[in-house]
């Protein structure tokens, strides 16, 4: 269900990617023990719910997005009595943990994947999808989501699928047996006591069975028409829902690519399939140019604008900067020279009080950016391995492959949580899986938390304020108001409900804008002057006070300002 008044419409979700946030034992990998020694951290952060990246048995070729026993916890990652611990700890915190829902594919080490290698006949090979060519060759021309095919060939012939990697065989979603042992293991974890799921993948799960080749195949794109929100998914989200979200108190984030305008109500309204999906149409300001210009920031503007104008009104969703899929925000929205204190609360600021619930990705608070990464070899990620090899079969040369992924590779998200200016950030004693950003002496909790001009007290308050009482009606309830004419890169909107309202204003340029009394009136009906409307209060500010001048509210280079009207 996703009516109004629901609990989650005003919680702040915190997600930790468990290998990189504190190992416990020095194996160089974070871990359960690790989650726990940090809740007093998350508590003082402010939070309400953690998504908990995957810690089930895995053999870890996508970092746990490959589960072999959905009971298990990774052994690496602690024991099954950990993750008991951690959910009944969590709670005394007043935390809830939200688990990552891994359902549209499995490890191909589960034990249903082998057995249905070992034996063609068996139940468990009708958990999958296999088949047999003439040729020899792929039954059909489709890519993976990590480039190849998405058939792979075992030994005795048969073709297997996969939306990811060879190491991720999907799940045959038509097999009721199939769906049913799907809906086991989620009752099963609700009731241990978790909150919910964010949701994986969710929309590859029905696919043209068909399986017909596509004509125009360009070599970068997988063809999404034919296994991204394919028609008839709808039968298999509503059952799921129905046998088991819907039998708890559930709350649901799914990642779901492929849902557009015309199906989001389906998916988040008033008996959406999920309690929210998430807003991924302004991810990031890839391919512009100049990041700061003023038409960049308009274009992002008016992305930013619309979507949550249209979201306002058919559903909810979650919304966020940062994901352990992505690059850094401050590097993917901003240019180097431009990242600092005041531009990454900036964009703290514009995104925390839209229309959704808010998501923060661990690092994101303290401003952490992107590693360098001199050799393929410091890279991670199952993506980034077959893409290398692919590319350079294409062609490519190792240079320009480089840049593309200390630009936009995954493992930039993935390094080490920067606890403090000791040995690896204070992340383990012993080898980081991964290496640790090179900024960390900086940029860490240790030296933010005493600093009340730090990003992380920042987003303190910023997390305090979203989560205040006076304004849970307006921020759960709330309409949607965009001020698209408040001024060139300026971004502005209103939320309001009950004659009661919030004001947010955000300067996206690294240099004085002003925002003008026309501009605002313009943009706001009732017409008030500069004066009037700054004396009712302002909430938040990245600045020491404000400036009018003329008549003429001046704002610094990304100065954010949240102001409460009545
Ligand atoms: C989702 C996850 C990503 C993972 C993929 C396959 O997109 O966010 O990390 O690689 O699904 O499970
Ligand atoms: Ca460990």
């Amino acid at each position: 269900m996703a009516g109004k008044g629901h609990w989650w419409r005003n919680a702040v979700v915190y997600q930790i990617y468990l290998r990189s946030f504190q190992d416990s034992n020095g194996d160089g990998i974070g871990d359960l023990k690790g989650v726990i020694e940090r809740l007093p951290y998350l508590q003082e952060l402010g939070i309400d719910v953690i998504w908990l990246s995957p810690m089930f048995q895995s053999p870890m070729d996508d970092n746990g997005y490959d589960i072999s026993d959905y009971y298990r916890v990774d052994s690496v990652f602690g024991q099954d009595e950990d993750m008991d611990r951690l959910i009944k700890e969590a709670k005394e915190y007043g935390i809830r943990i939200i688990l990552d829902l891994v359902i549209n594919h499995c490890s191909d080490e589960h034990e249903w994947f082998r057995r249905a290698v070992r034996d063609e006949g068996c139940e468990e090979a009708g958990y999958f999808y296999f088949k047999r060519t003439e040729d020899g060759k792929e039954p059909n021309n489709w890519r993976s989501n990590f480039g190849g095919s998405v058939w792979s060939q075992l030994p005795d012939g048969r073709w297997y699928y996969h939306t990811f990697s060879p190491k991720q065989p999907d799940l045959n979603w038509e097999n009721p047996r199939l769906r049913r042992e799907v809906y086991k293991i989620i009752n099963w974890w609700l009731g241990k006591g978790i909150a919910g799921f964010r949701v994986d993948a969710i929309t590859f799960i029905k696919k043209d069975l068909s399986f017909a080749s596509v004509e125009t195949l360009d070599g970068e794109r997988y063809p999404v028409e034919n296994f991204e929100n394919y028609p008839g998914i709808d039968d298999f989200l509503a059952e799921l829902k129905r046998e088991t979200f819907d039998k708890h108190d559930c709350f649901t984030v799914a990642e779901a690519p492929g849902v557009g305008n015309e199906d989001f109500k389906k998916y988040t309204g008033e008996d959406g399939f999920f309690s929210m999906i998430f807003d991924f149409s302004w991810e990031s300001m890839e391919g512009e140019a100049d990041k700061s210009s003023v038409d960049a920031i308009e274009r992002l503007k008016k992305r930013i604008l619309d979507n949550q104008q249209f979201m306002s009104r058919n559903g909810w969703c979650g919304i966020f900067l940062e994901n352990h899929d992505q690059a850094r925000c401050l590097n993917r929205y901003l240019e180097k020279a431009d990242r600092g204190y005041h531009s990454a609360s900036a964009l703290a600021t514009l995104y925390f009080f839209l229309y959704g619930t808010p998501y923060i990705y661990e690092g994101q608070e303290i401003g952490m950016v992107n590693a360098v990464w001199n050799s393929v070899d410091e890279l991670a990620d199952t993506r980034a391995k077959i893409t290398w090899k692919e590319r350079l079969e294409q062609g490519e040369d190792e240079k320009g492959l480089l840049e593309y992924f200390n630009h936009w590779g995954r493992d930039n998200a993935r390094t080490p949580m920067q606890w403090n200016d000791g040995k690896n950030a204070g992340f383990t004693d012993g080898k980081p899986w991964l290496k640790v950003q090179d900024g960390y002496r900086e940029v860490n909790v240790e030296r933010q938390r005493e600093d009340p001009g730090s990003l992380l007290s920042y987003y303190k308050k910023l997390i305090a304020l979203r989560r205040d009482e006076a304004l849970a009606d307006i921020m759960g309830n709330g309409g949607f108001y965009p001020m698209p004419e408040a001024g060139q890169g300026i971004i502005a909107y209103r939320r309001a409900s009950d004659g009661k309202e919030i004001l947010v204003i955000v300067n996206l340029l690294n240099r004085e804008n002003a925002l003008n009394q026309e501009n605002l009136a313009e943009a706001h009906p009732d017409g008030k002057t500069i004066d009037e409307l700054f004396s009712e209060g302002i909430l938040l500010n990245n600045y020491m006070g404000i400036e009018i001048n003329s008549k003429k509210l001046v704002l610094r280079p990304y100065q954010a300002l949240v102001i409460m009207e009545h």
